[in-house]
């Protein structure tokens, strides 16, 4: 049973360890980070988790005692009720493809939609990432623009959005 619980400095170094090369941190988390992933650019991350009404928020993935994942929810706008789903990871490959992501991403949005009580949440995904598609569209959300890849079709970048009514609970 996966459990999520904030994500903290001493979590830093272990979500970089997962991190292998340049393309998985695109693959990952978009551009934002530049390769090597460092504890500088997390710690800046961070910082923007704190405070009464933070624009973001990091968690890592419990399994039993052990931290398994990552996910973020960002940009969120409390006015236009809407959120930013990202970073979404399930660290060790040998843990992938078992229900785990699709289970963390779904208290991600129980988080975003209960707790949270925004209305949508957006999120990009490149076109080769089959996983990560599944457990989106499993959960309900739709694509609603591609933005081609001007290297490599299979970086096509999807746009997908989920509206609360739509939730796949
Ligand atoms: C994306 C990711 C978090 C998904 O987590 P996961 O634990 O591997 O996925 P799950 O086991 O929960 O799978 C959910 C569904 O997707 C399907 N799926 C999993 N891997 C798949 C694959 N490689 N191809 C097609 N479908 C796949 C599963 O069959 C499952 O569907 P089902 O319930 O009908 O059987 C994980 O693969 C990961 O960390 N990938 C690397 C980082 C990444 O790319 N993050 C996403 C950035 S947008």
């Amino acid at each position: 049973m996966i459990s999520l619980k904030k994500f903290e400095a001493g979590d830093i170094q272990r979500l970089i360890d997962w991190v292998p090369d340049a393309d998985f941190l695109l693959q990952w988390s978009g551009p934002q980070y530049v390769y090597p992933l460092d504890v500088e650019q997390l710690t800046a991350t961070l910082e923007k988790t704190k405070g009464a009404h933070p624009p973001h928020f990091m968690f890592k993935a419990m399994q039993g005692g052990d931290v398994v994942g990552h996910i973020e929810l960002m940009r969120v706008d409390y006015v236009e009720k809407k959120g930013v789903l990202a970073r979404v990871l399930i660290g060790a490959r040998q843990y992938r493809g078992q229900g785990w992501g699709k289970m963390m991403i779904q208290l991600a949005l129980d988080f975003a939609f209960q707790d949270l009580t925004l209305k949508n949440i957006d999120l990009g995904v490149f076109k080769f990432n089959n996983a990560a598609i599944q457990c989106y569209e499993q959960l309900g959300f739709k694509t609603y623009k591609i933005t081609p890849s001007l290297k490599d079709e299979n970086w096509s970048l999807l746009r997908m959005k989920l509206d609360r009514n739509d939730w796949k609970k």
